[in-house]
């Protein structure tokens, strides 16, 4: 993807980390990176920058019937590609994420009530932490880093320990790690609940995300 705009540029750091974390590979398609994800949920994502409604919509043929094909647009406003009217065999997946950023801050980590334990699991610059309460995952998260860019992925919290504290938890000790792997600026691909938990960490949202996937 060529790195003209502020927009290529996050997106390409965000993919770039998001693979790095997950060990994945890309190939190109018009341009486009088209990574191989390989996923319970799909087996490529094509991901581009506001390319306009026409190119979209070509693009849109390149997963049309096919249900493991995913086609990624980030813009400042995704509403024209959201409203474009989708050809027989694709279908809206999500609308609802957010690409969002940070300049990362070194702060007090809140502690864990003590009803919870931890473990880590470190692969290089991938770390990935999980809180639990007895046997069961209360929270995790992971973090990569790839030069002095982290991004975070899989941050969840079990429903029934929602709203305790734990996401903010959790993305306070990844960001320590990432901090000490060199990085010093955050980006990921939020969801509508992981915007809200990032936002009140101080991160801001950057581009738009909208998905689609083909369809029988
Ligand atoms: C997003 C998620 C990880 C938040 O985890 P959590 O442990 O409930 O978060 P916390 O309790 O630490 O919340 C910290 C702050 O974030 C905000 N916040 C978190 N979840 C929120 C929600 N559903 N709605 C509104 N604000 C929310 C609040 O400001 C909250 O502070 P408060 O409880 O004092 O008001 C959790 O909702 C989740 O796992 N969702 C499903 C998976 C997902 O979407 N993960 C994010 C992937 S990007």
């Amino acid at each position: 993807m060529s790195l003209e705009t502020p927009a290529h540029r996050m997106t390409a750091e965000w993919l770039d980390t998001w693979m790095h974390v997950r060990g994945l590979t890309a190939a190109e398609l018009d341009g486009w990176p088209l990574v191989h994800v390989g996923s319970r949920t799909r087996e490529t994502e094509l991901v581009c920058v506001d390319p306009g409604v026409d190119a979209f919509r070509r693009l849109m043929a390149s997963i049309a019937g096919d249900p493991r094909g995913m086609l990624t647009v980030l813009a400042d406003d995704i509403g024209p590609y959201r409203i474009s009217r989708l050809p027989p065999g694709v279908r809206v997946d999500r609308d609802d994420e957010t690409l969002m950023t940070t300049m990362l801050r070194d702060e007090p980590v809140p502690p864990l009530e003590d009803d919870f334990t931890f473990r880590w699991d470190v692969d290089g610059n991938v770390v990935t932490y999980t809180v639990e309460c007895g046997d069961a995952v209360a929270a995790e998260g992971t973090v990569g880093v790839l030069g002095p860019v982290a991004t975070f992925d899989a941050v969840e919290t079990t429903p029934r320990f929602q709203r305790r504290g734990l996401g903010r938890h959790v993305m306070a000790i990844l960001t320590v790690q990432a901090m000490g792997r060199g990085a010093d600026r955050g980006v990921l691909a939020a969801s509508a609940p992981g915007r809200a938990l990032y936002r009140s960490l101080g991160w801001d949202p950057a581009l738009e995300m909208l998905s689609l996937m083909g369809a029988d």
